[in-house]
């Protein structure tokens, strides 16, 4: 009984969430015993594009498809993990400086890249999945050459901050900036987003 009450509950709060358009991730309620020598994780290919919509969406409707363009353009690389269907990702942008706007920041290692939205679908949390997916993204930035990686953490999501220092990162200054970035909306219309950060780097 309880169990059903649960169900219809998440599936209500889905639905409103859906209604406001702001999407969070469907599908699995939980995966058992996730085995992580049982995840794919590679780049981005044209059919994971319906399965991250529809298990991975975002209030930001174009976001995966923008990805897969910029990667196919060999401005970035969107790392996805499968376990069956996509349970998480993380994108790269080669040119820290596509990204953010570098005249507003210290001088940075002329060869960062920027990092950002690490993210796994919550009925996969706990499982190592997240931190295998970051230690996968850290190894594919050293082999391409890069020297650094620039992070956000958004001021909504401070826990993030002690994670970040504890995996070697360092603030870059001590201010909070505005990070603007453009995703694609559902009726294809380019649209302008911004949200409130700190900024982190790791250097190898
Ligand atoms: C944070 C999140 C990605 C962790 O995923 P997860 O699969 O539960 O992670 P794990 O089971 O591997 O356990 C946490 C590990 O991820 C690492 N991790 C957490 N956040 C991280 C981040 N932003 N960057 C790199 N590594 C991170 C932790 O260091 C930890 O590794 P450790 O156990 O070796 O110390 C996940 O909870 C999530 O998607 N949260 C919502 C989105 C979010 O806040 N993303 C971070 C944006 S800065």
């Amino acid at each position: 009984m309880r169990r059903i009450f649960y169900y219809a509950a998440r599936r209500g709060l889905y639905a409103f969430r859906a209604w406001r358009e702001y999407l969070r991730p469907v599908g699995p309620f939980f995966f058992k015993n996730i085995r992580l020598e049982d995840l794919e994780i590679s780049p981005v290919r044209e059919q994971d594009i319906p399965l991250l919509e529809r298990f991975l969406p975002s209030k930001h409707a174009g976001k995966h498809r923008d990805r897969l363009a910029a990667q196919k353009e060999g401005k970035a690389e969107y790392l996805i993990a499968r376990y069956g269907i996509p349970v998480g990702y993380v994108y790269t942008i080669w040119k820290a400086g596509d990204a953010v706007r570098l005249e507003e920041l210290p001088p940075l290692p002329e060869r960062a890249v920027y990092q950002e939205d690490l993210y796994i679908h919550p009925a996969a949390r706990g499982a190592g999945v997240g931190g295998l997916l970051w230690k996968t993204a850290r190894r594919r930035v050293q082999e391409k050459g890069h020297s650094a990686i620039l992070a956000t953490v958004m001021l909504t999501n401070p826990a993030m901050e002690a994670t970040h220092s504890r995996l070697g990162y360092r603030r870059v200054d001590d201010k909070v900036h505005e990070y603007r970035a453009e995703y694609t909306d559902a009726s294809g219309r380019k649209r302008a987003w911004s949200t409130r950060v700190k900024y982190f780097i790791l250097e190898f």
